[in-house]
């Protein structure tokens, strides 16, 4: 079982925002572009449903806000953690992953979105390792046992606050708030045709990366896997 499939199967029979399912362990687990989530029991795995009522195009907006309150959460259990955020909605700690999500959504047929799923998995008590990416948990990282109901708590909470930042400030604010953050660089990053390599530049007001290349001159992405190293 996957709680993202779950979610998707209430946002299309109706039910309404706010519709949420915690799970223990996932059998499915699913990651992005296809991928698998390894989610044994001690890990946070939840998703809820939104019906924003926003046009399909800002939905990735709510990519940025969910990586900000999973960072504030972890920073609630380890203040010190040494903690960068990855474009598009990955979070780092000590350069590791911890935290995955996916965000899966649905446009009405006036174009704006009918029904957005999102799912955060956030490393409470194991790092499963993967062959893609070093990976990281609260308690690796912090030294402490924290209970996934702490970490739900916490990470609602930040939620919350930034989704409603995100309605009264708009996008800017969590465009900044995620650049304080971000792991800069040079970074490759893999598109459908080709791979390109260049220097994180910035964060676009629509959330696209804009990449450097060697040659200056500047392209703009909408989404794609990006890499630091050859492990990441
Ligand atoms: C990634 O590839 O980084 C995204 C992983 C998303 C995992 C979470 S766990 C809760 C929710 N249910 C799923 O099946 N996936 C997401």
């Amino acid at each position: 079982m996957s709680t993202n499939e779950d979610v998707k199967i209430a946002a299309v029979s109706g039910e309404d925002e706010g519709f949420a399912v915690l799970a223990a362990r996932q059998t499915a687990g699913k990651g992005r572009q296809g991928k698998q989530w390894i989610s044994p029991e001690g890990n946070m795995y939840l998703s809820f449903l939104l019906r924003p009522n926003c046009p399909m195009v800002d939905v990735g907006f709510y990519a940025f806000v969910t990586a900000l309150a999973v960072c504030d959460a972890v920073l609630e259990f380890v203040p010190n953690a040494d903690i960068q955020l990855k474009w598009p909605n990955d979070v780092l700690v000590d350069g590791k992953k911890i935290s995955g999500i996916l965000l899966e959504s649905s446009p009405a047929p006036n174009g704006v979105v009918e029904w957005l799923v999102i799912g955060a998995g956030i490393n409470v008590k194991h790092s499963p390792s993967t062959a893609s990416y070093p990976t990281t948990s609260l308690a690796e990282a912090g030294k402490q046992v924290v209970s996934v109901q702490q970490v739900v708590e916490s990470f609602l909470r930040h939620f919350d606050y930034w989704r409603q930042a995100l309605s009264e400030k708009g996008f800017v604010a969590i465009r900044s708030a995620w650049l304080e953050k971000a792991k800069k660089g040079p970074l490759g990053v893999h598109l459908a045709d080709k791979t390109l390599f260049g220097e994180f530049e910035d964060l676009d007001e629509n959330g696209k990366l804009i990449l450097k290349l060697a040659d200056g001159s500047k392209h703009s992405i909408a989404a794609g896997d990006i890499f630091f190293n050859e492990r990441q």
